[in-house]
């Protein structure tokens, strides 16, 4: 089996996956609910509280460990106290039992939830949408893919969380915007971003400066509370409709044999059903895979381990921010 750590943002999960049918053997996680009344991560916070529970956790995978033949851990992208808590914990267990070392992206990880318990399918186009990220890439293998489109400031799923922060909601608030969008209406007609910019790329500052006016708005004149969920609904469908004018204008030049989104916002069911209107051949992780979780980084280490893709302790570093451009494997 293969044991995978998963520790770069405020989720501390460990999963054991069998190395010869892909069977996902234990998988654990505890998301950090300390966060929510800061309004978003504190990164030396998160670190401390991995370095008890992941501890919690590796405790239950005792019964394990003669079947434990490498440890895969994320080393890259996330916030660099959490990545020093899980590397250093997978560097301790790779030595103490003496196996190999398996150093995973945290990106090909989301990537990879699409395969947990599954073969993997490629080539394949991916939107991912998380917190830290909105990327449009291709990709052929683990460590093959070409970047199409990103980002030029604020990820989709951050722009949930900057939105719900402006409304009062908890963090992260990506799940609670399209639960109260449900009951609103797209009143406020918010102008749709790079409308008519030639560029592949997104862009979600605009939108939340629009949103931040109009909230301002309604608290002046005493009505936000009746507006929040007209806001919420007003919100997600211009994100959710610059996500898909984009992809239009991508797959215009890519064509994709199968298409999968993936990352914490893949859980939007409003996303995925404009996506399935695209007519992709559409590929979705299960909704407990969405968000971060050891059970993709293990997925990605069983790749790995068939590959002999190792790396040694002492190479492997943590890379916090290292940008797509420069994916590191
Ligand atoms: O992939 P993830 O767990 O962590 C990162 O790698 O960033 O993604 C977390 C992000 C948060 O911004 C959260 O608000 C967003 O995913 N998210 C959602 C939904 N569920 C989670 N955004 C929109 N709609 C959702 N249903
Ligand atoms: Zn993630």
């Amino acid at each position: 089996m293969i044991l995978s750590i998963e520790s770069s943002c405020d989720d501390s999960s460990i999963a054991l996956t069998r190395i010869s049918d892909l069977k996902l053997i234990y998988h654990k996680k505890i998301s950090q609910n300390e966060h929510q009344k800061y309004g978003g991560v504190v990164p030396e916070l998160a670190a401390r509280l991995h370095t008890s529970a992941l501890i919690d956790i590796f405790e239950e995978v005792n019964l394990y460990f003669n079947d434990i033949k490498g440890v895969a851990i994320t080393n890259s992208p996330g916030l660099s106290p959490s990545l020093l808590t899980g590397v250093s914990l997978a560097k301790a267990i790779s030595l103490g039992l003496r196996v190999p070392l398996i150093e995973v992206n945290h990106l090909i990880g989301h990537i990879y939830s699409l395969f947990i318990e599954k073969e993997e399918i490629m080539p394949l186009g991916i939107l991912l949408v998380s917190g830290g990220h909105t990327l449009v890439l291709e990709i052929s293998k683990y460590n093959k893919f070409n970047i199409i489109s990103s980002t030029l400031d604020d990820s989709f799923g951050e722009s949930f969380d900057k939105v719900g922060k402006m409304l009062d909601l908890a963090y992260p608030a990506g799940e609670i915007i399209e639960r109260l969008a449900k009951n609103g209406e797209d009143k406020f007609k918010f102008s749709i971003p790079l409308i008519n910019s030639n560029s592949n790329n997104f862009s979600f500052s605009g939108l939340k400066n629009q949103v931040r006016l109009e909230i301002q708005d309604l608290k002046e004149k005493g009505i936000l509370k009746d507006e929040i969920n007209n806001i919420c609904a007003s919100f997600q469908s211009v994100a959710i409709t610059h996500l898909i004018n984009k992809l239009k204008r991508i797959l215009k030049n890519h064509k994709f044999k199968h298409f999968g989104v993936v990352g914490g916002a893949s859980a939007n069911l409003a996303l995925r059903d404009e996506l399935e209107n695209l007519g992709l051949n559409l590929l979705s992780p299960k909704m407990e895979f969405c968000s971060d979780n050891a059970a993709m980084i293990g997925r990605v280490g069983v790749v790995k381990y068939k590959n002999k893709d190792f790396i040694n302790h002492k190479d492997l570093k943590i890379i916090p921010n290292l940008g797509y451009k420069k994916l590191v494997f």
